[in-house]
């Protein structure tokens, strides 16, 4: 709930403006007090009538109107709030804002606030790809602006991918989530997440396969939810999510003295695809190759961490989550897994070349607990991360 919780939310001038007339609503049913700011753009899309009658509060429109400034200038209108929101945040206003321009309502509020911000962006796909956008978006997130979006999908504009502002529902999320007022806030949750790298020598190594995209969505869905959420990763692609305590490893021993560091928490999300085995007669000097045959390598098994946290005899993590990718006898496989490790839930998946799955924005999951197997549809690995989240809050 947001309760009593007040938020300046400026809407920029986008298509998507028309949704923030929604997120008002849900923002108002949460009990938030919503303070609308419109730019000029944005009243060609909503009115300020309809955003003050939804918000219940009066509309900020121009700097320039004197009778607002007698009332609250824009300073203190700033400060005002426990955070700002934008949504839409364009790329005009993320342009302006990573820059420190102050040249409207909009921009002089941003840059005179001390109070957290969170930008949902919305535009075309080349925009929101465009180096300068990129820039801009990563300039933001340096000075510790929280993100939400964009989603991929079809735009107004008739192009297909990202650039399509979140939905409310999601907005929410993240406004909780950044207020830590969350199901899951107070509560500490450890993740983790992407490939190990085992050296063979200095230049060599062996691994799994995984990029760490669904261990990053769900790390940034418990965020979402308000938990405190740590972070340990091998050497992934996945971009890190935002809003963690992140720790960076590369081996399966590292990744397993992160995980000991990290204890005590409530709940444990084992998403890392670990390297069974490591290469005990690693070389610190590169091999050569000679004539006198191809090299031995000799293997030493790792830890397994998900087994060794799931049998803790004390301080066990109330509720132990690992993952099960494989390629055949999907669940009669995870669900020996789960009973062989000692997990809680074990989210089971088909990585079979032919799904699309390792490496693709997409998974389709079977849930096994101590109920039995419930198979998700396929869904995005985003949408997985964001219902296995909401089952975590209601458990714990
Ligand atoms: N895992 C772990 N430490 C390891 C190996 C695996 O924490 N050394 C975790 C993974 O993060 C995942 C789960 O265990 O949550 C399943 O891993 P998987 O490699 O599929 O299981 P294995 O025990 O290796 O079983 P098998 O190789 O027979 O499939």
């Amino acid at each position: 709930m947001l309760t009593d919780k007040r938020i300046l939310l400026i809407i920029a001038g986008g298509i998507a403006a028309f949704k923030s007339l929604d997120l008002i609503r849900r923002l108002r049913e949460r009990g938030a007090w919503v303070t609308p700011v419109l730019t000029r753009a944005a009243e060609e899309f909503v009115t300020p009538l309809s955003v003050s009658s939804l918000a219940g509060e009066k509309v900020y429109r121009d700097l320039f109107d004197l009778t607002d400034e007698a009332e609250m200038g824009h300073i203190q209108l700033s400060r005002s709030a426990d955070l700002i929101v934008v949504a839409p945040g364009t790329a005009d206003l993320m342009a302006k804002m990573a820059n420190g321009l102050a040249n409207d309502m909009a921009s002089t509020l941003l840059l005179a606030t001390d109070t957290p911000v969170l930008v949902a962006p919305a535009m075309n796909v080349r925009m929101w790809e465009h180096p300068a956008t990129q820039r801009n978006l990563a300039t933001l997130r340096a000075d510790g602006v929280s993100i939400v979006g964009p989603n991929e999908g079809d735009m107004a504009c008739g192009e297909f991918g990202p650039g399509r502002m979140s939905e409310p529902l999601e907005i929410v999320a993240a406004i909780e989530g950044a207020m830590k007022v969350g199901p899951l806030s107070g509560r500490r949750v450890l993740v983790t997440s992407g490939p190990t790298h085992e050296p063979i020598d200095p230049v060599r190594y062996i691994a799994n396969r995984s990029s760490g995209a669904q261990g990053t969505a769900i790390a940034e869905a418990l965020v979402a939810q308000g938990a405190d959420v740590v972070f340990v990763t091998g050497p992934a692609d996945a971009a890190r999510p935002h809003g963690v305590q992140l720790v960076e490893v590369e081996t399966a021993q590292e990744m397993m003295r992160a995980v000991q560091g990290a204890l005590p928490v409530d709940a444990a999300v084992f998403s890392a695809a670990v390297a069974d085995w490591r290469v005990s007669s690693a070389s610190d000097s590169k091999i050569k190759k000679t004539k006198d045959g191809l090299p031995t390598l000799e293997f030493a098994e790792n830890p397994d961490i998900l087994a060794t946290v799931s049998q803790m005899a004390e301080g066990r993590p109330d509720l132990v989550v690992g993952f099960a990718a494989e390629t055949d006898d999907v669940i009669e496989n995870a669900t020996a897994k789960r009973l062989r490790k000692g997990c809680d839930w074990i989210v089971a998946n088909d990585v079979s070349p032919e799904t699309g799955i390792m490496g693709g924005s997409e998974n389709a999951v079977t849930l096994i607990s101590d109920k039995g197997a419930e198979s998700w549809p396929r869904m995005s690995k985003g949408e997985v991360a964001r219902q296995l989240a909401e089952r975590i809050a209601k458990t714990l």
